[in-house]
């Protein structure tokens, strides 16, 4: 439930002109919630006078703060923070601590979602995590066969360059891995993308793990591992850790294919 507190409220219509869902209107003057919605929660952020709140227990107005100089980055600097991340396939032996791990999952948790949805759950793997691993690379390994290996990992995947004796192939020694569930994509996507930059904010290292996205998606015993159902899905594989590798410069990229109408 949405709350107007009327006292606040000035009728300044801020939060009607952003309620994608229609759900508040003017009243008397003053603000009224009409009827359900998705709960953006716009109408908290936008109103000046703070006179919404939301009366939920999935929601906390504890961890409602104010928007000031400290929530800016500069459009160049974070440019620039975005080529001179890259992906980190050496890892340090380092374990991550709790409270960064704490946070990554923040970041992802507030990512934006489709309609809201906030349908992106996480599975984190790290007391377990060699235990994983091991089960991770021996169902991989099964797909060592040529016609079994094409099945789940078509071209440009190419069985010559795989090493199935690296036992770190997968996830190369990252500390924590970290699995984006979603029924679809682009939610869990976006949330990685962003726990990605945060984990390089706090001096830690991210690889996308495409190859086992593929694998646990098809494989019974790792679903059964991770405790979810066959109609479950693994969006995003994530592992992360302290670098063993320092980059001194950006990379080259292709221009953009951009289309302007
Ligand atoms: C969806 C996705 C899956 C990926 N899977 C793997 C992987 O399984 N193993 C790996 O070493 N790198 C993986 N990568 C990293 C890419 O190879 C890497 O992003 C690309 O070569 C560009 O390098 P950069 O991220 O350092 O800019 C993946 C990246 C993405 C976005």
């Amino acid at each position: 439930m949405i709350i107007i507190d009327k006292e606040k409220c000035t009728g300044c219509g801020a939060c009607v002109r952003d309620c994608l869902n229609k759900a508040l209107e003017i009243r008397e003057g003053k603000a009224e919630y009409i009827r359900n919605c998705f709960k953006c929660m716009h109408c908290i952020a936008v109103c000046p006078a703070a006179a919404v709140s939301v009366d939920d227990p999935d929601y906390s107005m504890d961890e409602v703060f104010p928007i000031d100089e400290s929530c800016h980055v500069d459009a160049d600097n974070m440019l620039r923070f975005i080529k001179s991340r890259r992906t980190i396939r050496h890892f340090q032996k380092r374990p991550i601590e709790r409270e960064k791990i704490e946070m990554l999952l923040d970041a992802g948790r507030f990512s934006p979602t489709g309609s809201n949805s906030q349908n992106v759950s996480y599975i984190v793997i790290k007391e377990h995590r060699d235990e994983f691993n091991a089960l991770a690379m021996k169902e991989f390994r099964s797909y060592k066969h040529p016609d079994r290996f094409s099945l789940v990992f078509p071209p440009p995947f190419d069985l010559s360059r795989i090493d199935f004796e690296d036992d770190e192939f997968l996830f190369k020694g990252a500390d924590t891995i970290i699995l984006a569930v979603c029924p679809g994509d682009v939610n869990a996507a976006i949330a990685a993308a962003d726990m990605e930059l945060t984990a390089n904010g706090m001096g830690l290292g991210m690889l996308y793990v495409g190859f086992f996205m593929r694998l646990v998606n098809v494989s019974k015993p790792l679903k059964e591992y991770l405790g979810l159902s066959d109609k479950d899905h693994v969006a995003v594989a994530m592992g992360f850790g302290y670098p063993d590798v320092q980059y001194y410069r950006t990379v080259p990229r292709k221009p953009a294919k951009v289309t302007w109408l």
